[in-house]
């Protein structure tokens, strides 16, 4: 052999970590965060090397998206904290957005009944009661090691010195401004004295920083009392929204239990309800361990048919039995039950099953329940911490709060506002997840850490709306069963399908030419061309962290 192909011969065998033609993670030893903004990653190192933990570091990377990744990252919305401790526990922290204490079944229905989407999607009647403020804190104070004035610190200093904006932060905020420029708070913030942003400018966000310093001030009550909460409800009271002093004073977070499955001998932790992302790749994992894969099946049209047959079932079963578990007896046993798995597995034939024949499973008798964007972090101690945060929609409802900088959530759209009737994401709901005072409206974030012997190997989570599960679902598959490296795994095209629309949506070069025939041959319908999820990842292989952002977006992997 050729010296130089020996060379290649010797490291593809001999290292642990699998080229490809695909970039090379960022490599760290002592700590790595992959978030969709590379400053707030930067935020969240500098955090570590100052001794701080995976959670320090994670509340602080929080609060810096909030300034510098506006779309998505957020004081004015809720998420979803997944927490592996390096003693071998595993928490998560819910703090989704609560429907307000006015809220009512029907309040998105006109006097005919018709669903009102206008309302839920957009302006100050679609908001939630924000629960990140408290959310992060809660986390900080349990297991966190440093003040929360020094985790929040860089987040004001980008707020009040301002920040460059690249190309694709410009580009965005500038996508939507026919939308801000409805709003004069939000064309204030959001457009330079009217007119669009340019790549170079610096963005400055004064009144952000203001409420901010309240925040590290005085802990959550400088969010959801005071000067902020004055400024939250009178808005409120100006525009038809319902938040009021009570509900912001009465938000609470929620520690709960994660829902942990295997899978293939790895051990998955997620989010379970108020989220659904959690179910449903428990559930399809559950499904698809069931199945023999062949390494050089990837994405043919025997793989497709796999996942979107997995998809189809538990999509179906979401949209009768998933909602807010305190509200609500998500009939979660038999849901991840490895039984169930196998009778729906049972069912899968070498053609696609009409979305139409597939209902929803009725269990005999339901136990009461015991109960976007993504960030990934790891530190040198071993703690891993995968969240996801969202106002929903691109800059939520578009409209920020007066005075105190930040944009209101459009959550409320993730409820059911009427059985049946798709929300933006196209899913439809039920009775588990119809609005109710004080209820949390269903989600599909899937923050996710996988475990090998207990120990992370793999942190990750995606936006994307309904898609997030199953784009989470296919990177963990790309590096568990067909061995990508990480990079690999999440730049790699994905599909998707949610039982309604019966299509399969995918991502340019996903679903080639032959694989397209045959799978219309096995009677399936070929969906729309789009992006899919926007995952960040970490893999940990030999005491060594890699981080990959997803191209998709504009983040940044940093590790030490
Ligand atoms: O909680 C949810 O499932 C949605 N509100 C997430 C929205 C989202 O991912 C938008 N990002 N593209």
């Amino acid at each position: 052999m050729h010296i130089f192909f020996r060379g290649v011969f010797f490291v593809l065998l001999f290292s642990s970590f699998v080229f490809t033609q695909h970039p090379d993670p960022v490599r760290g030893k002592n700590g790595m965060i992959v978030s969709a903004s590379k400053i707030a990653s930067e935020v969240g190192i500098q955090i570590l090397k100052k001794g701080g933990n995976a959670i320090d570091a994670a509340v602080a990377v929080g609060f810096a998206l909030a300034v510098t990744y506006p779309a998505a990252g957020n004081i004015g919305g809720g998420g979803f904290m997944v927490i592996h401790f390096n003693n071998g526990k595993s928490t998560s922290i819910d703090f989704r957005e609560k429907a307000p204490m006015y809220s009512h079944e029907k309040m998105y229905l006109d006097s005919n009944g018709n669903f009102l989407p206008h309302l839920s999607q957009e302006g100050e009647t679609s908001s939630g009661v924000p629960g990140s403020v408290a959310g992060l804190i809660y986390a900080l104070e349990k297991y966190g090691t440093l003040p929360l004035r020094e985790v929040i610190k860089p987040a004001i200093k980008l707020a009040e010195k301002g920040f460059i904006l690249d190309y694709r932060l410009a580009q965005s905020i500038n996508a939507f401004y026919s939308d801000f420029i409805k709003y004069p708070s939000s064309m204030k913030i959001f457009t330079k004295n009217g007119s669009k942003f340019e790549e170079g400018d610096r963005f400055i966000q004064k009144d952000l920083a203001k409420t901010l310093k309240l925040i590290s001030k005085k802990g959550r009550d400088g969010f959801y009392k005071g000067e902020v909460a004055d400024k939250i409800v009178n808005q409120m009271r100006n525009s038809g929204g319902l938040i009021t002093y009570e509900d912001l004073e009465n938000y609470k977070v929620v520690e709960r239990e994660p829902i942990i499955s295997t899978f293939k001998g790895y051990k998955v932790v997620t989010m379970g309800p108020p989220s659904g992302g959690g179910v449903i790749l428990l559930q399809s994992l559950n499904l698809l361990e069931n199945f023999e894969f062949n390494k050089d099946e990837w994405n043919s049209s025997s793989y497709i048919h796999k996942l979107v047959e997995t998809f189809k079932y538990a999509y179906a079963d979401r949209s009768k039995h998933l909602g807010d578990s305190d509200f609500y007896p998500v009939p979660l046993i038999e849901l991840l039950n490895k039984d169930y798995a196998q009778r729906i597995f049972a069912q899968i034939g070498e053609y696609a099953t009409p979305s139409s024949q597939i209902s929803p499973t009725e269990f005999p008798k339901y136990d009461e329940s015991q109960e976007t964007t993504h960030y990934s972090v790891i530190d040198k101690f071993g703690n891993a911490v995968s969240v996801t945060t969202t106002i929903n929609s691109a800059y939520g409802a578009k409209v920020v709060v007066d005075g105190a900088g930040f944009l209101l959530n459009n959550e409320m759209d993730d409820f059911s506002a009427k059985p049946g009737e798709p929300n933006q994401f196209g899913l439809t709901g039920s009775e588990a997840n119809k609005i109710e005072p004080g209820k949390r409206m269903l989600s599909s974030m899937t923050p996710t850490i996988v475990l090998k012997d207990d120990k992370a190997v793999l942190i990750l989570g995606s936006p994307g709306g309904s898609t997030i599960p199953t784009a989470v679902l296919q990177v963990v598959l790309n590096y568990l069963v067909f061995g990508m490296q990480v990079q690999a795994a999440v730049n790699s095209p994905r599909i998707h399908h949610q039982w309604l629309p019966d299509r399969i949506d995918f991502e340019d070069q996903a679903i080639l030419y032959d694989v397209k025939e045959n799978l219309i041959k096995k009677n399936h319908v070929i969906g729309e061309k789009r992006i899919l999820g926007r995952v960040e990842a970490i893999a940990i292989e030999n005491g060594i962290f890699y981080g990959a952002t997803d191209p998709r977006g504009y983040g940044g992997a940093v590790g030490y």
